[in-house]
């Protein structure tokens, strides 16, 4: 993961860098650091943690010059320490680097015949090393770094910086994202134009193997083959203004909170008759396919297994659904009566993209289902449709999830018209529910304070079961991994119907088991399952509706009474109660809500 951004300015770089670090923040939170040209020598800051202590450190310890490069890091090789923050640095050359080098090993090799050994444990200061290796053989800096790039195997955003060149820094780019910005006599690069917003929004992306030469006049680009090439500068929409709690405590339980209007807001501009039409009817033909695939990472790709059910049983239309890591080495059969939808908050999940361009002209189209729409993934699709959920912060998602299925709800509709799956009858009944489904997401916030009671027991457990049937399954899995995420909990999800075949075996008096029970088809399966549970000592923490708490909620630890809803989307209105007793449990144990250990919001490695 991690970000990077860097500046040839009229400004001192310091506070501009650490601006557009604190917009990338959300890659990584391991470390963070600087290093600038200042009067023609390098020289650089870094500080463990998150981003306010390389900024403390930078007030007792300042960083003057006006060219620099900075970075956030998600560790990927070597521990989280000072030593092993970036900007990496040997001799004249300093390096940020997002993604993988994976030849690293062999590159030390190669620099310890030259007497030249790591000072850190990471992959990256290899590439600071071969760089500077290259400049000491006589090269320029320019093919020093060129060079160096043409030796490395793997992926990455690179950025590098040179001593006694205050006016040069060379960027390159190979399976991660790269922005470079266009000021007024200055330049800017960035992980993405988020990271630039406050500079500018005149940008030009970097494409896959480029190598671009930046000055204060201009950029230069190049392609894989070294062939000087133009590439697009766009205006892009970003919003430079900083997105705030709102008055919450975290940023995830104000996203939780605006779920009913952003779920407003994205059911209006699908249903509303003009934006479905333009960009689904008349761009989507899915009368023509024969079977869906859709592709994404962790909750997103949950969100994906939801539709899977809506898909097959309101539009007949088969569907796979794949996390992106197995399925972009699986070499799957794709043909051209496939459509494929890829499913990513960010846009940038590396496993997400990589499958995407897996399936880039050997499917009927492409489709992303996006937040980010100046993504990688919305920039390389045929079909771009935005969730528009807003900046979403908290690393567990929350709002996109909820957002992603209401467009993939929108998408199942118009494939059972175009298929005449439905009869015009039903199809009126599920769109006037999808209408429905922002209010009643609003009484289902209305669980809140039942929520934060059973959260204050849940949080002295150490393991807990989320139980469902249908739709509702994949909620269960999407339940024990938010859990899991901010609290720490272990959590297993698991289809109610499997529990008898191993995982009953955990039961016992100790064990919480969240069981989702709407009162719909599947109510008396999935309440026998809570019964062979209770049958066996197991805590249930039972969520439906006042019909199906009333027939089956005695004797269950607790019960979370939902709003009436037998409804395909009713897995939409269940994420709420998922959301809340992760959040609740967290606040309880006092993790780090927004930023949970280890975790990234933007997972941009694979
Ligand atoms: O940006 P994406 O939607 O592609 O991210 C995919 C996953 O990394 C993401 O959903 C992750 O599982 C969340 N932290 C879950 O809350």
């Amino acid at each position: 993961m991690c970000g990077i951004v860097g500046v040839l300015g009229k400004h001192q770089a310091a506070p501009i860098l650490v601006d557009g670090l604190r917009r990338l923040e959300y890659r990584g939170y391991d470390s963070a650091g600087i290093a600038t040209v200042n009067n023609g020598q390098l020289d650089r800051r870094r500080a463990l943690g998150k981003l306010v202590n390389l900024n403390d450190h930078l007030v007792l310890h300042p960083l003057a010059g006006t060219s620099g490069i900075g970075h956030t890091r998600w560790a990927t090789h070597g521990a989280a320490t000072t030593a092993n923050a970036h900007p990496h640095a040997s001799g004249r050359i300093a390096v940020v680097h997002n993604g993988i080098i994976e030849n690293f090993r062999e590159l030390r090799v190669f620099l310890a015949s030259h007497k030249i050994e790591p000072q850190t444990e990471t992959d990256t200061e290899t590439v600071a090393m071969l760089a500077d290796w290259h400049l000491s053989q006589g090269l320029s800096p320019i093919e020093a770094a060129k060079e160096t790039i043409a030796r490395l195997e793997g992926a990455y955003a690179l950025a590098f910086l040179f001593d006694g060149e205050d006016d040069l820094m060379i960027v390159a780019r190979k399976g991660s994202p790269l922005a470079v910005g266009w000021g007024d006599g200055e330049m800017f690069v960035g992980s993405d134009a988020l990271a630039l917003a406050s500079m500018t929004n005149e940008i030009t992306y970097l494409e896959e193997g480029d190598l671009a030469i930046i000055t204060r006049a201009g950029a230069d680009f190049f392609d894989a083959g070294g062939c000087a090439v133009t590439r697009q500068r766009r205006t892009v929409a970003v919003d430079a203004t900083s997105v705030d709690k709102a008055g919450h405590r975290h940023f995830m339980s104000k996203e939780i909170a605006e779920q009913p209007v952003v779920l407003a807001n994205t059911i209006k501009f699908y249903l509303d008759g003009q934006k479905r039409r333009e960009l689904i009817s008349e761009n989507l033909d899915l009368a023509a396919v024969d079977r869906v695939v859709m592709v994404a990472c962790g909750t997103a790709s949950l969100a994906c297994f939801v539709a899977k059910y809506w898909f097959e049983q309101i539009a007949g239309l088969p569907v796979e659904v794949d996390i992106a890591s197995e399925f972009r080495y699986r070499e799957p059969p794709i043909s051209g009566r496939t459509l494929t939808i890829f499913v990513s908050q960010s846009g940038e999940t590396a496993d997400t993209l990589a499958a995407l361009r897996y399936c880039a002209g050997k499917a009927s189209q492409v489709v992303a289902v996006v937040n980010v729409i100046e993504s990688s993934i919305a920039r390389e699709s045929d079909v771009v449709l935005p969730i528009h959920a807003g900046p979403e912060i908290g690393v567990a998602s929350t709002k996109a999830f909820t957002c992603q299925l209401a467009v993939l709800a929108v998408l199942a509709l118009e494939a059972a018209k175009q298929r005449g799956a439905c009869s015009d009858k039903v199809l009126q009944k599920l769109t006037s529910d999808l209408w429905r489904v922002p209010s009643l997401v609003a009484d289902a916030l209305g669980t809140d304070a039942a929520i934060q009671v059973v959260s204050a027991q849940l949080a002295r457990h150490d393991d807990a079961i989320f139980l469902g049937r249908g739709a509702h399954y994949p909620l269960a899995l999407e339940g024990a991994l938010k859990l899991k995420e901010i609290s720490y909990i272990h959590a297993e999800g698991y289809a109610a119907g499997e529990l008898k075949h191993g995982p009953i075996a955990l039961i016992d008096e100790q064990m919480p088991v969240v069981v989702l029970a709407p009162h719909d088809a599947m109510f008396e399966k999935t309440v026998s399952n809570m019964q062979e549970v209770m049958a066996r000592g197991g805590k249930i923490i039972m969520i439906s509706d006042a019909e199906g708490v009333s027939k089956a909620g005695d004797s269950t630890w607790h019960r979370i009474e939902m709003p009436q809803f037998e409804s395909h989307w009713s897995p939409i209105v269940y994420s709420i109660p998922m959301q809340l007793l992760a959040y609740h449990t967290a606040c309880e144990k006092g993790t780090d809500v927004d930023q949970p250990r280890n975790l990234a919001k933007s997972v941009t490695v694979e």
